[in-house]
């Protein structure tokens, strides 16, 4: 083609393209997201926190893509209707299942302002300011878990892809590959989150040997328990390295004897990982600082905002006490980064994490905390530490068996009938619940006994929350003891 065609097509191809851009219905796109999320905002509190539909999300992929688009009013009906309402709503108060956190709006906004700048936040070079923000919020990290300043970390997706990276560290710091895989030992609590195995599978840990560690009444891990196995195990030839303690189980919300697990993992040379994904954040709160003793002398930590921090999904962090492991695990060198490498002010979260171009994540977290200051978060830690003692001593009086006094935001409870099936019998109160989907519960298995579960954790659930809980879960139970 000749220069003169090449132009015209260029300038033909622009044209049918500027619409990417900001363009005349710009202000009327943005007016009605904006106006839709206003809404959702303002009716949260009436807004059911688990909806059943008999085929969930069906038109979306009738809906499709067409080649020129379609206008916002008829895609925000598939949003609201198809996509936001089935299942949980995690944003909602009712959210007491799993681990929730509710997501606090600015920091939609955080993204917002990351999303439209598109900052560069995997290299220095590309965007030191992105890339301080971040760093700026890890080392503040590090030094709320008593971490030194040799210490450093990575702004990732989520807990675990957060632990993944820890155990990453571990393994290098260890020399645990190749041959020395089979022979390494991996110390694991019954409570550790499936992530943890996951991660070591994807960090060819497969081959290793893993040992689930005996657990007390309280289901903490047994420290005795712990040095006597690794004894064994050093006698019969084989390498232990690496303990995954936590700091806020999944399950129950019980936090291991950290200090005594650290004097073990110090005597032995051990990598001691804390997975503190759901718990860390409470250590803001004084009066439950003591109970994380111990934290400051791991190895990693693993620390979610979008857990304890109710940030939006999106935002976990891995901290590791000495940087040169993060740099020796995902150290990186390229031709074409050249220019970039010259720009060593700042570590760039590139040099110490698996991803390259990421996300400008930190902004959905360093604008709420800008915004509000610290105090409502630790008031909001708080207010869930209450509410869960709360409904510890409530359901008590209404005749419900309790696991472990909680000891964070999370525990265990079951109604135990006169006569039936136990298991069976809480199962259905489970989906009794979940049925009326005022507020939202989930269960797990614990000593092989079916309990039902309170995680609160959602910056929205609060004392009407709870009490609402409780009159779902005894018109639930009387109407299954009636239905007997
Ligand atoms: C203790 C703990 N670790 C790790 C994870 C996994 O985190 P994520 O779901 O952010 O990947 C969770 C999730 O609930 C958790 O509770």
């Amino acid at each position: 083609m000749e220069i003169q065609g090449l132009v015209e097509a260029i300038k033909s191809n622009h044209q049918k393209s500027e619409q990417l851009d900001i363009d005349d219905n710009w202000s009327e796109n943005s007016s009605a997201v904006f106006d839709y999320c206003e809404n959702h905002l303002i009716k949260m509190e009436s807004l059911p926190a688990y909806v059943t539909l008999d085929n969930p999300g069906q038109r979306i992929p009738e809906f499709g893509i067409l080649n020129n688009g379609r206008p916002i009013e008829d895609i925000l009906d598939i949003v609201k209707e198809d996509i936001v309402t089935p299942g949980l709503n995690p944003a909602s108060g009712g959210h007491l299942g799993y681990i929730p956190g509710g997501g606090i709006p600015v920091s939609a906004l955080g993204d917002y302002i990351a999303a439209v700048s598109n900052k560069y936040s995997g290299v220095f070079y590309g965007s030191p300011g992105a890339v301080r923000t971040e760093n700026f919020l890890i080392r503040w990290m590090c030094d709320v878990m008593g971490y030194p300043k040799t210490a450093f970390g990575n702004l990732c997706s989520g807990g675990s892809i957060a632990n993944l990276s820890a155990i990453i560290c571990a393994r290098d710091a260890h020399n645990a590959t190749g041959a020395n895989a089979e022979k390494s030992v991996i110390y694991l609590s019954e409570q550790s989150h499936h992530c943890v195995m996951k991660g070591l599978n994807m960090a060819g840990l497969g081959v290793a040997h893993v040992r689930r560690l005996k657990m007390d009444d309280e289901h903490k891990i047994c420290a005795d328990s712990f040095k006597k196995q690794v004894e064994q195990d050093k006698a019969i030839g084989l390498r232990p390295f690496l303990l995954v303690a936590s700091a806020g189980t999944t399950d129950i919300g019980i936090i291991d004897p950290l200090d005594e697990l650290a004097d073990i993992c110090e005597v032995h040379d051990l990598w001691f990982h804390v997975d503190a994904a759901y718990g860390g954040f409470f250590i803001l709160l004084d009066e439950l600082k003591n109970r994380f003793k111990g934290i400051e002398r791991s190895d990693s930590i693993v620390l979610d905002p979008h857990k304890g921090l109710f940030l939006p999904y999106g935002l976990g962090t891995v901290l590791v006490k000495d940087k040169t492991h993060m740099q020796n695990a995902f150290r990186f060198e390229a031709n074409y980064m050249q220019d970039a490498n010259e720009f060593m002010d700042e570590t760039s979260p590139a040099a110490v994490s698996p991803e390259l171009t990421k996300h400008f994540r930190g902004m959905r977290m360093w604008l709420p905390l800008q915004l509000h200051g610290l105090a409502p978060f630790k008031h909001c830690l708080k207010e869930k530490v209450l509410l869960t003692r709360y409904f510890y001593e409530r359901i008590k009086e209404e005749g419900f068996e309790v696991g472990n006094y909680p000891e964070l935001s999370v525990m265990t409870y079951r109604f135990v009938p006169e006569y039936g099936d136990v298991n069976a019998f809480n199962e259905a109160l489970m989906n009794y619940v979940k049925d009326d989907g005022t507020v939202f519960v989930s269960s797990t298995k614990l000593n092989g006994q079916y309990m039902l579960r309170l995680a609160v954790l959602s910056f929205r659930t609060h004392l009407s929350t709870i009490n609402t809980l409780i009159d779902k879960l005894v018109e639930g139970k009387n109407h299954l003891l009636k239905q007997a």
